[in-house]
This record gives C-alpha cells, structure tokens and sequence, in this order.
C-alpha cells in the first residue's frame, strides 16, 4: 500500500459482505485462471469443468482435481486470508465472506462467516440427486477404476460448480449483500458471472472497494480502486480501519 493510500473505515454500524476469487490464493502459490492462459494445469476449461466433460470423460475430469487437491494442500494461508480472518473477529455477525475459490485457505487461516459460491475442493458428492449429503473427502482419483460409487450406483464427483452449473447458497448471498453497507472484492477479474454483479446488486450507498493488482473489468462500479497485491496491501489496509 502507497504511503497515500487511504485506509478502508469500518465503523460500528457497518456489515461487511467481502467477495474474494483466484487472487486472493494467488500469494499461497496456487496459480489464477488468467495465469495460465487459458489452460488450468494444461487443460482446456471445456474438457474438466463441465457437466458436459464429466460424461465424456470422468477420469481425465477427477486426474484434474486430484492434482489441485495435492497442490491445495500444499499450500498455506498468506496475509490476506488472515487480514480477512482477524477482521470477521472484530466484526462477528457483521461481517460475511463470499469465495469463488474451492481451496480451503479462508478455513485455514480461520474464517468461519463463508460460503463457497463455486463448491470445495476437499468435498465430493454423488452424481444423482439420490439424496446423500455432500461429504468430506481428501482422497486422489486417478483411474476410471479408482472414482468411487455412492450407494446408489452413482460415481463419485467433486463437489464443484462446473460452467453451465448453478452457483450455491444464491439466496443467501443475496440476503448478505442486501444488508451490506460496505463491499471488499478481492483478486477477481469481474469475469464471471454471477459474481462479477454483485458490486451492482449492492445499493448506491454502500462503499464498494476493489483490491487486486490489476483492474477488474467491472472496474467502473466501484467507488475505489486498491491496485496491489492482496497479501500485501490487505493487513494494512484493514487494521487501520479496524482501529478507527
Ligand atoms: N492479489 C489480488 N489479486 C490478484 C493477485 C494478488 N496477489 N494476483 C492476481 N490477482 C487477480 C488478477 O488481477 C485477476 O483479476 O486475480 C484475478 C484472477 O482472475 P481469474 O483467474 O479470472 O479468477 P476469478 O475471477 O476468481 O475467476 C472466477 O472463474 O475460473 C472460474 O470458477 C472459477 O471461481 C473461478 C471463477
């Protein structure tokens, strides 16, 4: 953070409703989207992460997750899952986390108000609406032989919101932002819908920061820009609002 950069106030009577996507992991080590060029670990998005790919191909599908299991895994909480961690203690109830990540950092570094929009990495759950809940689950599924079978006959897939899904927990996030007076978005490029309209959905007071290196492409809904690296500018940012 410059030296002019203004911190984001928090006041008593705020609730905050933060958005974070691919950037806010980006300093754990784990790779955005638009790093790779349009290839996720080498594949075409179109052939692990759609409906469309899991009948096609379910093991190339599940060789995917596996490998950003191992590398979730392996990475660690940075600042800015922390900074975002330490401000829900301060705020409790007046403060929510939306992810669009899967990995489970925000977990990690000690958030609990969140909701994963686009699913999490480490759950699985049937194919079929059967009935069975999604469940916890580490393993690595790297041959046809190897995905498990639920109880009903279904394989087993991850519980990801593929293109072409419907993102989770809509009506909560939508009930979080209608209550909201201030809006933190977090190392998303304002891509992906529908993430990329909540800082519209929110009404016309409530102060809408981005924070991220680069502007997002819905840059022009926000009442602020914060161009930096979320690990580095967040802390700083926050405590000094926090403090107000
Ligand atoms: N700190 C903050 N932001 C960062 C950092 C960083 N250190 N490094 C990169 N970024 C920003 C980039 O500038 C970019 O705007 O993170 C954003 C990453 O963009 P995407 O890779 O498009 O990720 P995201 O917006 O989260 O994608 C949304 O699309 O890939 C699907 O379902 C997947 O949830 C994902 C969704």
């Amino acid at each position: 953070m410059s030296a002019a950069e203004e911190p984001i106030r928090i006041g008593e009577e705020d609730r905050v409703f933060v958005l974070t996507g691919a950037g806010v992991s980006a300093e754990s080590g784990l790779k955005t989207f638009r790093d790779q060029g349009g290839l996720w670990e080498g594949y075409r998005v179109e052939d692990v992460a759609t409906p469309e790919a899991w009948e096609e191909d379910a093991e190339r599908v599940w060789r995917f997750y596996s490998e950003r299991r191992k590398r979730a895994g392996l990475a660690e909480p940075n600042p800015a899952h922390r900074a975002l961690a330490e401000l829900e203690q301060a705020l409790g109830e007046r403060f929510f986390l939306c992810t669009q990540n899967v990995d489970d950092l925000h977990e990690r570094a000690g958030s609990r108000r969140l909701i994963h929009m686009h699913g999490e990495l480490f759950v699985s759950r049937c194919e079929n609406a059967c009935g069975r809940a999604p469940f916890a689950d580490h393993k690595l599924y790297e041959s046809e032989a190897e995905i498990a079978r639920c109880g009903c006959g279904g394989r087993i897939r991850p519980h990801i919101v593929w293109f072409g899904e419907i993102p989770l927990e809509m009506e909560r996030i939508q009930q979080e932002i209608d209550r909201a007076t201030v809006m933190l978005v977090v190392g998303t490029s304002g891509a992906v819908y529908p993430a990329a309209n909540f800082v519209r959905w929110a009404g016309p007071r409530v102060r809408k920061y981005y924070i991220g290196p680069e502007e997002p492409m819905n840059a022009a809904a926000f009442t602020r820009l914060v161009l930096g690296d979320a690990g580095a500018v967040l802390p700083g940012l926050l405590e000094a609002g926090n403090r107000e």
